[in-house]
């Protein structure tokens, strides 16, 4: 995936300092409000019975804040946080490890489920169910199954793409949650929020100008806040005002609607090429270099959700807006 200032995956920034931003509870969590709403409850009934809560499903896509709301659920309810990925997962014996160091209690975060191999998610199955594992111990006619019991626990997966996630694995979830974009005045109070940990200055309406090209992402709102205030250190006072934000954007390539070089070679690509589409995902990908997966996921969903693009049977399409953005003619 080629580098961009926009990213919405998580990259490997000081992960310490990085999570020192990030809220602790959901009381300081902005924005997703049913949600917050729904675990609030959630929380405080299993709470109130001594339970461990149900097994959460997070989805949607990247950078909405999906690991930190599984750090405030483990937070308030008061046990550890483990922290594991589906690709980290290769073998059964690698989840059996992590399910038998777990204290009772403790929320085990898996992101990215969507990729755990299929031999995994069976092992999964009853320790989300009845909490024990099934092992197999030995080979050929002498093998025999052992049930291990675990501590119960609570499982909370996260993935950009719930439609990838197999039944019987989605069933076992108590309570699923889809997070969505954040809206520009949510935006602004967490580029406000994060700007006030960083001891940095920013006047409200550059602020909004930050939460406008963030593609309603928050990891895309601070990373930009980050930057911004790098050309206001060295260009500036250290303080972040509008018209500093507005030229660090536009050097940085970041346009109105927060859309990158990556996006106008997507847009124009279809509009070039394909004359605005209909044209097949794979098409688009060899068309402009980039993964179909990283395409859709990552790239897409924004430009579906600001009505950019649509998804049709015969492929992709760019709608009327895309050439009124780019100040082209819109053809018939
Ligand atoms: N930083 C990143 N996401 C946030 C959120 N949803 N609320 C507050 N601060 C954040």
């Amino acid at each position: 995936m080629e580098e961009r200032i926009i990213s919405s995956e998580a990259g490997d920034q000081d992960l310490s300092f990085e999570q020192s931003l990030r809220p602790q509870t959901l009381r300081q969590y902005i924005g997703q409000d049913k949600v917050k709403a729904n675990l609030e409850v959630f929380i405080q009934a299993a709470r109130m019975r001594r339970e461990t809560l149900d097994h959460v499903l997070l989805y949607g896509p990247p950078g909405l804040g999906k690991t930190t709301l599984a750090a405030i659920i483990a937070n308030e309810m008061g046990v550890n946080l483990r922290t594991t990925s589906g690709p980290a997962i290769e073998r059964p014996g690698d989840l059996a490890a992590i399910l038998t160091a777990l204290e009772p209690g403790d929320v085990l975060f898996i992101d990215e489920i969507h990729r755990l191999p299929r031999t995994i998610e069976e092992v999964l199955y009853p320790a989300m169910e009845d909490f024990c594992l099934d092992i197999v111990i030995g080979k050929g006619p002498s093998a025999r199954s052992v049930r291990l019991d675990l501590p119960p626990f609570t499982l909370v997966g996260a993935t950009t793409r719930a439609g990838s996630l197999s039944a019987p694995l989605r069933d076992r979830f108590g309570v699923l949650s889809r997070l969505e974009y954040y809206n520009e005045t949510q935006l602004t109070d967490i580029v406000v929020r994060t700007a006030e940990l960083l001891e940095t200055e920013i006047d409200w309406l550059a602020a909004q100008e930050l939460a406008r090209r963030s593609r309603g992402t928050p990891r895309i709102a601070n990373r930009l806040l980050k930057r911004v205030r790098d050309f206001a250190q060295v260009r500036g006072n250290g303080a972040i005002e509008d018209t500093l934000a507005k030229e660090a954007l536009e050097l940085m390539q970041v346009d109105r609607l927060g859309l990158d070089h990556i996006d106008h070679k997507l847009l124009k690509g279809i509009i070039e090429k394909y004359r605005g589409g209909p044209v097949g995902l794979e098409t688009i990908a060899a068309t402009i270099g980039e993964e179909s997966q990283t395409i859709e996921d990552v790239y897409e969903p924004y430009l579906l959700q600001i009505g950019f693009l649509q998804r049709t049977p015969r492929g992709r399409i760019v709608t009327g807006a895309v050439y009124r953005h780019f100040q082209m003619e819109v053809p018939e």
